[in-house]
């Protein structure tokens, strides 16, 4: 915590007993303190977290909670708003409070069961999507190893017409929030869910298999911002090297992918690019690699195209 300026972190709200803090005001010193308690590292995130937050609690979007700056904060949301910045300057994810995360223009309901999806995760859905275009098959297999929440299943299951995905995670608390994701988002049915190791549980020939496996070195775990560690460690440890899970994957893709045309997307962390080439190369020696850079610049996605 970068200071301890008051017991509550709202307690500038309580300076006029007469009149109630407008919404407006509220949001202002969320914001603020999100700063001052070390919750976010610029006033710019925490105007954003603030944002997010009271839209939350005051189940409105975006326009209207502009709209409705001067009126008053309602008394019956205040502790209940306290308790939320309690749990955030604990470094628990915003995300996890509001108990949901938009992905490719969909909320996805999310808790520390799963991985709080991350907007570089989008540019799997594009290559595939691009892909999927330029391919024009009849019908799509699909296969989303390491579901989570189901933000990749659920998307691509929406995105493209009649396709039949299936969705695997190691994590039967996963897969009980991805399934609720994907009969809501999608429809029930839509995905097919697997509870087992990588592509195990799968039978016959797939099209497209995305993938954003573990792939956090333990070292960059140890030392990573206090939010990381909220998040489940089966869904983050890639072993020292970060390619524990990727390592067993690739071997397996052969028996998997459809030999004659077919995609497969890894998200990786740049470190890993090398080691995933080399891997490719050895057990796909016919594909093509391309690693893809995130918004930010860094490699993020190893693009494997299998063609005979
Ligand atoms: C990084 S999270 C990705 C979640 C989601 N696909 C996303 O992009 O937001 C990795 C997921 O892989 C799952 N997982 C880890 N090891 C696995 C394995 N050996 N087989 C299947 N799933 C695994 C974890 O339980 C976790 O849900």
């Amino acid at each position: 915590m970068r200071s301890k300026r008051s017991n509550s972190p709202l307690s500038q709200q309580q300076a006029s007993p007469t009149r109630p803090a407008s919404i407006g005001q509220v949001l202002f010193q969320v914001r603020t303190a999100l700063f001052e308690y070390g919750a976010v590292s610029d006033e710019e995130e925490g105007r954003a977290e603030a944002e997010i937050l009271l839209q939350h609690l005051l189940s409105v979007g975006t326009t209207e909670l502009f709209a409705s700056m001067r009126s008053p904060f309602p008394a019956e949301q205040r502790d209940a708003l306290l308790a939320a910045l309690v749990r955030r300057i604990r470094h628990e994810p915003l995300r996890y409070i509001t108990g949901s995360c938009p992905f490719y223009g969909r909320e996805f309901n999310v808790d520390a069961r799963v991985l709080i999806p991350r907007p570089e995760t989008e540019q799997l859905i594009d290559l595939a999507l691009a892909w999927a275009v330029e391919s024009n098959p009849e019908s799509l297999r699909i296969a989303d190893i390491g579901t989570g929440s189901g933000a990749i299943a659920a998307t691509l299951a929406t995105e493209l017409p009649m396709p039949e995905v299936h969705a695997v995670d190691i994590s039967r608390d996963a897969l009980d929030v991805a399934t609720g994701n994907c009969e809501r988002l999608a429809g029930a049915g839509c995905v097919v869910f697997h509870e087992g190791d990588l592509t195990a549980p799968l039978k016959g020939r797939f099209d497209i298999l995305v993938a954003n496996l573990p792939y956090v070195q333990l070292k960059t775990l140890e030392d990573a911002e206090p939010e990381l560690a909220h998040e489940p460690r089966g869904a983050l440890d890639g072993g020292a090297s970060g390619m524990d899970v990727i390592d067993r994957l690739v071997p397996q893709l052969p028996a998997l992918m459809n030999p004659q045309h077919s995609l497969v997307l890894l998200e990786i962390d740049p470190p890993l690019a090398a080691p995933t080439i080399t891997l490719v190369e050895k057990h796909l020696p016919g594909a093509s690699i391309t690693i893809l850079s995130d918004f930010a610049g860094l490699a993020r996605v190893a693009e494997i195209r299998i063609n005979s």
